[in-house]
């Protein structure tokens, strides 16, 4: 449908003569604290990012050149072998796969005597394990996750007795004798729109102290990874996507407080190759290892995407500087985008040509959530807008965005509305974007830590020059 091997097409476009866009913007400048300016490091250090807009880093963000580089050779002057056995390049894996856990539990300022991580295939994997832990530990557990997530947080209700959405901690009612998980995400996938995590976790453990906690990090790390060094306020379980924060490799982790850990892992049911230390074939005898992420992990390490992972925390860190340049940068560019967005109107009729969808644009991560109106003020669907943009090499995301309770929310949609659309034809991010007149979707733009300036002006150039045929 998105005909992405199209030849480009140049991205200067006048602005549309019907659009009333007087806002300043040439003379704004966005600071950046980076060792260089984001200009050279986006031109130098991603070269494979020319002649693309590319605003969908909430999807994925890209990876550096000098990641490529940097982990190819180390995978050709080393030699990796499986991990579990003692030759010298099965000690090598076992090196840098304890290396690299280290990196990554410093970056999240994790102190190793309270957390450890295990990899897992994306944050999905992470929230899951979680989940199927919980069922074979408690059974009968109730989970509770807040409205505006992604559906890999709302799957884990699949394995629940009983499972409540919630919109804030006024509305989280914690009056049971069971066991629970609450889960909620550190920043909406869909619109930026970021929630209390310490205060949160705090919160809850003060109102049921036998209640675990699951902070969905996959977003909030790309740009804003979270500070664990509190470690007493902080949830339980954080699941994160590394491909979501260095472009490579396309693996996830769980991080987890061992005390919190130690309780559920050991009851995981399923055991696999790695995960056990003695198994005995004709009564249901096994002993796991001591090492808890083992239990997560099972089998074969994906021991060239740790290699991968190691080479790109070092390498971001030499490029950026520190995660508070790249979150201090992402914050400007993002409050510069709303800016930008909100300044299109129609100069027939001073309509807003864009509705942004967030309750807090001040303080929000950088991710935009939006719907495209017409002169009189009405929705315009989201499909054709990414459908034409996409053609010349600008990257945006539509549709629903995995994150239902969002769309929901912001879209006034409700149960009848989803069941009768799909019902019609409709499915997530497919092209049926208005139903009996209601949109099913919206368009999201979101930056990364290489995003620029241009980038959002040729997103403002390509809105007008759409709205044009409106
Ligand atoms: C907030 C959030 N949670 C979970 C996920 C799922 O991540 P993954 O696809 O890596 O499993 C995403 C992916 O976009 C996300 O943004």
């Amino acid at each position: 449908m998105l005909a992405s091997s199209a030849t480009p097409i140049p991205f200067t476009i006048p602005a549309a003569a019907h659009a009333h866009d007087d806002y300043d913007y040439h003379n704004e400048t966005i600071h950046c604290n980076y060792p260089h300016p984001v200009e050279q490091i986006r031109k130098e250090s991603y070269p494979h990012m020319a002649d693309n807009v590319y605003l969908d880093h909430a999807g994925m963000t890209i990876y550096s050149k000098e990641l490529v580089l940097a982990s190819s050779e180390m995978l050709l002057k080393n030699l990796f072998g499986n991990s579990h056995s003692h030759s010298g390049p099965s000690t090598r894996s076992e090196n840098v796969t304890q290396k690299t856990r280290d990196q990554v539990l410093q970056m999240f300022n994790a102190d190793p005597k309270v957390f450890d991580v295990a990899f897992t295939l994306n944050a999905t994997h992470a929230i899951k394990t979680v989940g199927l832990c919980f069922k074979d530990c408690f059974d009968d557990f109730d989970y509770f996750y807040n409205l505006n997530c992604h559906t890999s947080v709302v799957g884990v209700r699949e394995l629940a007795s009983k499972s409540t959405p919630f919109n804030d901690l006024d509305d989280l009612n914690l009056n049971s004798d069971k066991q629970c998980i609450i889960a909620w995400t550190g920043q909406s996938n869909l619109n930026g729109e970021r929630y209390p995590i310490n205060e949160w976790n705090k919160e809850i453990k003060h109102r049921d102290p036998k209640c675990y906690t699951l902070l969905d990090a996959a977003s909030l790390s790309t740009t804003s990874p979270p500070d664990l060094s509190d470690h007493e306020s902080f949830p339980d379980f954080m699941a994160v996507s590394f491909y979501k924060m260095f472009g490579m490799p396309d693996i996830g982790g769980l991080i987890f407080k061992k005390d919190a850990a130690k309780k559920i892992l050991p009851h995981k049911k399923y055991f696999g190759g790695g995960t056990v230390d003695a198994v005995a074939l004709d009564i249901p005898y096994k002993e796991f290892k001591d090492e808890l992420y083992s239990i997560v992990e099972e089998g074969t390490l994906p021991i060239h995407s740790i290699v991968q992972l190691s080479e790109a925390i070092r390498i971001h860190n030499s490029i950026y500087g520190s995660y508070k340049n790249i979150s201090s940068y992402v914050k400007e560019l993002t409050q510069y985008a709303i800016r930008r967005l909100q300044s299109l109107t129609y100069k027939s009729t001073g309509a807003p040509m864009v509705v942004i969808h967030s309750p807090n644009l001040p303080n929000q991560g950088p991710i935009i959530a939006f719907s495209l109106r017409n002169s009189k003020n009405e929705a315009i669907g989201y499909f054709d807008f990414e459908e034409s943009v996409s053609l010349g090499g600008l990257s945006v995301r539509s549709g629903g965005m995995c994150n239902v309770g969002g769309i929901q929310k912001w879209l006034g949609r409700d149960t009848k509305d989803i069941i009768r659309d799909y019902n019609a034809g409709h499915t997530c991010g497919g092209a049926m974007d208005i139903v009996d007149g209601k949109p099913t979707g919206m368009l999201r733009v979101s930056f990364g830590a290489m995003s620029l300036k241009e980038e959002v002006d040729t997103l403002a150039d390509r809105i007008v020059d759409f709205l044009k045929n409106y």
